[in-house]
This record gives C-alpha cells, sequence and structure tokens, in this order.
C-alpha cells in the first residue's frame, strides 16, 4: 500500500516529478484508491502517464480518459484504472454502477481526477493525492493525505 499521509514531497520539473511517479508506483498496491486533487493543468494525468510507465505499462497504451471516463492500462507490474470525471455533469444523474464495479475490485489500482461527482460512492480507504502549482512553471508540491468522507477535502 502506497504510503498516506507522507511529508508534502516537491518537485523542481518533469524529471522529478518522474522520480516522485518511480517511488509511488513502487509503492502502489492492487486495491489502492487515490483520488487525484489538483487544478486544471495541474499534472493529474501526467502523474497517471508517469504511474504507468513506472509500472512497465508500453507507454503507447497510455492516453488521457477526459473523454472515455474511464481507461484502463494493462502490461504492467498491475493493471491500473484512471478515471477521469471532470466532464461529468453535477446537475445529472451519475451513471454509477460502472464506478461502483471499479471501486470493488481488488486486482488493480484506481486513479479518480474530478472525484466531486462521485464522492459518495468512494470507499472510506480511498487516499488523495494533491498537487499544487508553483512557485515556477514546473513546479509542484506533492501532498498525500487521507479521504475524507464528509466531503470536506481543504
Ligand atoms: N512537474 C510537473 N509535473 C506535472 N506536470 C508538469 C510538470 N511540469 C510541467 N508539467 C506539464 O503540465 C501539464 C499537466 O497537464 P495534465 O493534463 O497532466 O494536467 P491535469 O491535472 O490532468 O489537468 P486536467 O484537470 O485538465 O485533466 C502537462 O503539459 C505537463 O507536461
Ligand atoms: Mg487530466
Amino acid at each position: 500500500m502506497a504510503e498516506s499521509g507522507a511529508a508534502p514531497v516537491p518537485v523542481r520539473d518533469l524529471e522529478e516529478l518522474r522520480a516522485f511517479a518511480e517511488s509511488f508506483a513502487a509503492a502502489l498496491s492492487p486495491g489502492d484508491i487515490w483520488l487525484l486533487r489538483g487544478e486544471l493543468g495541474a499534472g493529474k494525468t501526467t502523474l497517471v502517464r508517469e504511474v504507468c510507465k513506472a509500472l512497465g505499462v508500453p507507454a503507447t497504451r497510455v492516453v488521457s480518459p477526459t473523454f472515455t471516463l474511464v481507461q484502463e492500462y494493462e502490461g504492467g507490474r498491475l493493471p491500473v484504472v484512471h478515471i477521469d470525471l471532470y466532464r461529468v455533469d453535477p446537475g445529472k444523474a451519475l451513471d454509477t454502477l460502472f464506478l461502483e464495479e471499479v471501486f470493488e475490485r481488488s486486482d488493480c489500482a484506481v486513479f479518480v481526477e474530478w472525484p466531486d461527482v462521485a464522492l459518495g460512492l468512494i470507499p472510506p480507504d480511498a487516499r488523495e493525492l494533491v498537487i499544487e502549482t508553483g512557485p515556477a512553471p514546473t513546479a509542484r508540491l506533492l501532498t498525500r493525505r487521507p479521504f475524507n468522507p464528509s466531503g470536506v477535502t481543504g
């Protein structure tokens, strides 16, 4: 199980982000669920891509799931399911069945971008990875913390 509640990790550029992704991937276990927090362009998809690469997923398989909602990457040390709920309208009923099925799986690691429309479905043992930008354009601060099911995520 990847560490949660660890000290924030600053990275200066994509190369350091890659190094973070490698150690993160090494600690990842089947059944882990990570909610990815951060503004547009913070690097959520990039992080998933680098984690997949570190797990040994063939690079050509890793695409953004923005238009597909859910994408599964196989061929690495463990399967990765990448969900992006950005385009889900919060005012409309979400087809929750596929999400419930993914969250019940114990064979893969799951990453969720823009999880707020599905908070009620997310198991309480999920964790959050917050990606903050700045001060330099390629600098990021990566903070792991427990999921707060009350929805107050700070
Ligand atoms: N240190 C870094 N870590 C992550 N991404 C970086 C870093 N430096 C530069 N970038 C760039 O920032 C962009 C991040 O885009 P990405 O699509 O990963 O963001 P996102 O958080 O998934 O956005 P969205 O909410 O729109 O899905 C990429 O173009 C990436 O190359
Ligand atoms: Mg993204």
